[in-house]
């Protein structure tokens, strides 16, 4: 396995995934008690975008992403939340101003952005380069472990939590044949350890049928209330990743109510032909 999140990093998926995760960790913050954020597949935390470039082989994918909202205005309250901590993230990249972005966080990073001292995080990630980077970044940090390892382990190790409150990300890379499979085991886990925990999985639309087939198997399980979200930028059969989604387990009071008009800005902002759009459903409806 030899995934890069670097190439990807800030593109359309990562802008997605990453609003998101932010929109839950708020929604989570709602209550003063403190709880635990679990990033089973951390990556290295920070991207430097200016690696991507010079690669007249391989464009890079951050400008149709973070690169549409950059300097966008008028943007909905959850969508400049993002883009503020992202902009505060890059000012360690050096004063900002008008110039592009530099420095794109990833999820481990907007977490440590936003939590409180009563949070805690722990950070997982099995590439070693990626881990060492991880822990490199976060050593000085009070309540947040970073351990080098499979994050689908890190269920076993880490539920329940001392906190009994529980977000956990899982987004992996999706370069195994049965990476669903794994996912579906994970969460049937973690569901077994701690119930009420909160489990938010990325997952790209490549192939309509294999995320219809994730649905399914999450109806069939029916773990706990489950919604998706999905965001298409293109309907364009030639486009590999025609959108991604996310599917949140037992999402937190208000996050359900919040996501169609950040979907429909998501699309109006981020998508490429007229296929472009947002959508969410219940999978497994709340009672
Ligand atoms: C999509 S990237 C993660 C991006 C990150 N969550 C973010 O949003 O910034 C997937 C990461 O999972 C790592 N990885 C692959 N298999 C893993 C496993 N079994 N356990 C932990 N990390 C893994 C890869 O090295 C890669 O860094």
């Amino acid at each position: 396995m030899n995934y890069r999140h670097s190439f990807h990093a800030g593109n359309y998926g990562d802008v997605f995934k990453h609003t998101l995760l932010v929109l839950l960790l708020r929604a989570l913050q709602r209550k003063a008690k403190g709880f635990l954020y679990l990033d089973t597949h951390a990556g290295r935390g920070a991207y430097d975008l200016r690696a991507a470039a010079g690669r007249p082989e391989r464009p890079p994918e951050w400008p149709q992403g973070i690169g549409r909202l950059w300097n966008a205005s008028g943007l909905l309250p959850p969508l400049a939340d993002f883009v503020a901590l992202v902009r505060a993230f890059d000012r360690r990249a050096g004063a900002g101003g008008a110039r592009p972005p530099r420095l794109y966080p990833g999820s481990p990073w907007l977490a440590a952005l936003v939590r409180r001292p009563q949070d805690r995080l722990a950070l997982w990630e099995q590439q070693p380069a990626e881990a060492r980077a991880l822990r490199a970044a976060f050593a000085r940090w009070p309540r947040v472990a970073v351990t080098a390892g499979d994050g689908y382990r890190a269920l076993r190790a880490l539920l329940p939590p001392p906190e009994r409150r529980a977000l956990v990300l899982i987004d992996p890379p999706f370069e195994a044949q049965n990476e669903f499979e794994a996912i579906l085991d994970c969460l049937g886990e973690g569901r077994q350890r701690f119930p009420s925990g909160v489990y938010a999985v990325w997952y790209p639309v490549t192939e309509r049928a294999r995320a219809d087939a994730f649905h399914a198997a999450l109806r069939r399980r029916a773990l706990a209330p489950t919604l998706w979200a999905e965001l298409a930028v293109s309907a364009d059969a030639a486009v590999r990743m025609k959108g991604c989604g996310l599917v949140v387990l037992n999402p937190p009071w208000g996050f359900a109510q919040g996501l169609p008009p950040v979907l429909a800005a998501l699309s109006s902002l981020l998508g490429v032909d007229a296929g472009a759009a947002g959508r969410m459903d219940w999978l497994v409806p709340e009672t």
